[in-house]
């Protein structure tokens, strides 16, 4: 067990360089098991969740090696399975992308009801109703997810009730291989959804139309393997930039894509940053005071959900009252008890939040309550008077490729200590 001791006070300076998407990354690397050939993908992240993806595969019997430049090498010519065991599947949301990526190998697959943050109530209808409709049974029991498909996939419509990313990636992943033609409506846009059919696409799957509300697919019966290169992490970036805001610094974020930055960019800016696009960097450092503003989280390319805990850090260092709306998950201000250690003062209704914004937070012992919660610890912890503990850290190695390293380098005072 180990947990990070930050002290507070420095601005970052400097660059720091991003990762590839997790996102991405967790939808890519099952659906590569898809594949008809060998498949080699770069700028994959070294996190906690990719590491678990990685060892399910193992379990499954695909050939994975990981190279040390962030390559893996994936191998599913052996693959023996259909089920995916439940230990370790269990403990992390992505996992139910084998659902899709073993329907699409097999005609059937058995996963176990996902894990991962807990953000309140996260249903699986949608990725459910699109498996039946592609001519799928689908049932649960004791805990694990069946899917069977006796007379093959085959081409379907599907409206979405909700707009949702899991449920278009896997939708995706079951039928790109169908037979005949396939329109999903009122699907997620984020990058992560575009990156994975420019994956399927460079294998030879014919999906048109993701980043829109509606993707159409025409299923191939052939995917060749391929060479592919990750995108980079958005929201590792957005956290970076709200550190650098946070800490009035001035740092450049290399190896991203602007354009997926934008909801994040304006946000910075209307709260008194200065954001400096480049073509594949950011700049972003503030001299001036945080301005309040409201914000509520919206499916891309709105603001990301997954930004909503660091910006409230930023928010509590304004001159003003700012709030917050969630409108994606039912419960994501759990960090905000944390928060309050820290003499945060934020009050919460249901999915609004309003931060007043105070002038000093104070170093305190705290608590990871999910991913993005950890990250926005941190940043409270490097603006805090005084020393920040922040503990149950594997939130945060889930998603974050050597925080502490990077945030080290951009001159923060982190460390990662072992716990007795
Ligand atoms: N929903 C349903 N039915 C479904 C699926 C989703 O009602 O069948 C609802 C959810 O309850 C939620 C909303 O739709 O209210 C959106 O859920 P979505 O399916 O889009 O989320 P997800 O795929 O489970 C991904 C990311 C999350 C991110 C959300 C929203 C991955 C592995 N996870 O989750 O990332 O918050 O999209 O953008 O891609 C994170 O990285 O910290 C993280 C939590």
């Amino acid at each position: 067990m180990e947990k990070f001791v930050v002290k507070g006070g420095a601005c970052l300076e400097g660059t720091v360089s991003i990762s590839g998407a997790k996102n991405a990354a967790v939808a890519i690397l099952p659906a590569a098991i898809v594949s008809d050939g060998p498949c080699v993908l770069q700028n994959v992240p070294k996190i906690g969740d990719v590491e678990i993806i990685t060892r399910i595969m193992t379990q499954i019997g695909v050939k994975v090696s990981f190279a040390a430049d962030n390559t893996l090498e994936i191998d599913s010519s052996a693959i023996e399975t259909h089920v995916v065991p439940q230990d370790l599947s269990r403990h992390m949301r992505a996992s139910y992308y084998f659902l899709g990526a073993l329907l699409s190998k097999f005609n059937k697959s058995v996963v176990s009801l996902p894990g991962g943050c807990n953000l309140g109530a996260r249903p699986i209808d949608q990725h459910l109703k699109a498996f039946s409709a592609l001519g799928c049974d689908v049932s649960v029991e004791y805990g694990m997810i069946k899917v069977a498909c006796r007379n093959g996939l085959r081409g379907t419509h599907v409206f979405f009730d909700t707009v949702s990313v899991g449920a278009t990636i896997n939708s995706i992943l079951a039928a790109v291989k169908a037979e005949g033609r396939t329109v999903l409506e009122n699907v997620a846009k984020e990058p992560h959804i575009v990156d994975l059919a420019n994956f399927l696409n460079s294998m030879g799957a014919d999906i048109r139309g993701a980043g829109t509300d509606v993707i159409k697919i025409n299923g191939v019966s052939y995917l060749r393997g391929t060479t592919y290169t990750i995108i980079p992490d958005q929201i590792e970036a957005g956290t970076y930039m709200a550190a650098a805001a946070a800490t009035g610094g001035d740092v450049v974020i290399t190896n991203v894509i602007p354009k997926h930055l934008e909801s994040i960019s304006s946000r910075l800016k209307r709260i008194g940053a200065e954001v400096i696009e480049y073509d594949e960097s950011v700049r972003v450092r503030r001299s001036g005071p945080v301005i309040s503003t409201n914000i509520r989280t919206m499916p891309h390319p709105g603001f990301p959900t997954d930004m909503q805990p660091q910006f409230a850090v930023l928010l509590s260092l304004s001159d003003g009252t700012s709030i917050i709306t969630e409108s994606i998950w039912d419960n994501r201000f759990k960090y905000v008890d944390e928060l309050r250690r820290m003499g945060v003062r934020i009050s919460v209704t249901d999915k609004v939040a309003v931060v007043e914004g105070i002038r000093k937070i104070n170093g305190a012992r705290v608590k990871a309550t999910d991913l993005r919660a950890g990250a926005a610890l941190i940043i409270a912890g490097l603006v805090a008077e005084g020393e920040t503990t922040v503990e149950d850290i594997y939130h945060i190695d889930r998603g974050y490729e050597d925080i502490a390293t990077k945030l080290g380098n951009l001159g923060a005072d982190i460390k990662r200590v072992d716990i007795e």
